[in-house]
């Protein structure tokens, strides 16, 4: 017969420790990167919309750009014209604007462990030292 006893103990002290990274950070101030914006005015959209949506837009933006060359963003928010860029030096393109990559992308791609695979084509931007 089995020990249900110990198996229940056991089950009891695994389940502790596999659920350790939830509850033992309960409490304790949780290390979320905050991303560095070093552009003042705003963006393409709130930051709110940017933060939920930027992965959605660069897809659409990429897709009305190759298919359609459709390269004008009119904000919803501001009414304002985009270039619709990923990376375009010279204009306003996301990384014209969030020129400081690495504080910036990164330090949220690193946090959720997204990697973008769009800088095996795109030029990342040179950063301010
Ligand atoms: C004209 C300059 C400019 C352009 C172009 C621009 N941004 Fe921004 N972005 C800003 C500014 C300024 C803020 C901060 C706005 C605020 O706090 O209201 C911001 C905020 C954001 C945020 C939210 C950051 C946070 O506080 O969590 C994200 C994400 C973002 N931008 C991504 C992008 C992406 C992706 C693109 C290209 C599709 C882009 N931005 C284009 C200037 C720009
Ligand atoms: C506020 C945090 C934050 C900032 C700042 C941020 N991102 Fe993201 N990004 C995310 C998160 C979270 C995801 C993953 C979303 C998902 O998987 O649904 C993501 C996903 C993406 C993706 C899709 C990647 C994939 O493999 O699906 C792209 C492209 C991207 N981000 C580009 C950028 C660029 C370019 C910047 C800087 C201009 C930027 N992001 C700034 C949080 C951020
Ligand atoms: C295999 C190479 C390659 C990869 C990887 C790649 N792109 Fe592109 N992308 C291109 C080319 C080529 C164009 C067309 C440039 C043009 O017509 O201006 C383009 C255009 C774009 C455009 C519109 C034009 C501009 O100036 O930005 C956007 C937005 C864009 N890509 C976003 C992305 C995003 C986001 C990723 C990563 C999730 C990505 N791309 C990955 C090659 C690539």
């Amino acid at each position: 017969m089995y020990d249900a006893g110990k198996i229940i103990a056991g089950l009891v002290i695994f389940v502790g420790i596999v659920t350790y990274p939830i509850w033992g950070s309960i409490g304790s101030s949780v290390n979320v990167p905050v991303p560095v914006v070093k552009t003042s005015g705003t963006c393409v959209e709130s930051a709110e919309y940017m933060r939920a949506n930027h992965m959605q837009m660069l897809n659409e933006w990429r897709d009305e750009v190759v298919r359609d060359n459709n390269r004008v963003y009119v904000s919803q928010q501001y009414g304002k014209e985009f270039e619709k860029s990923l990376s375009s030096a010279g204009k306003a393109s996301c990384m014209s604007c969030h020129s400081n990559k690495a504080e910036f992308c990164d330090s949220c791609h690193n946090y959720t462990a997204v990697t973008p695979y769009c800088w095996e084509c795109h030029l990342e931007p040179k950063e301010e030292i």
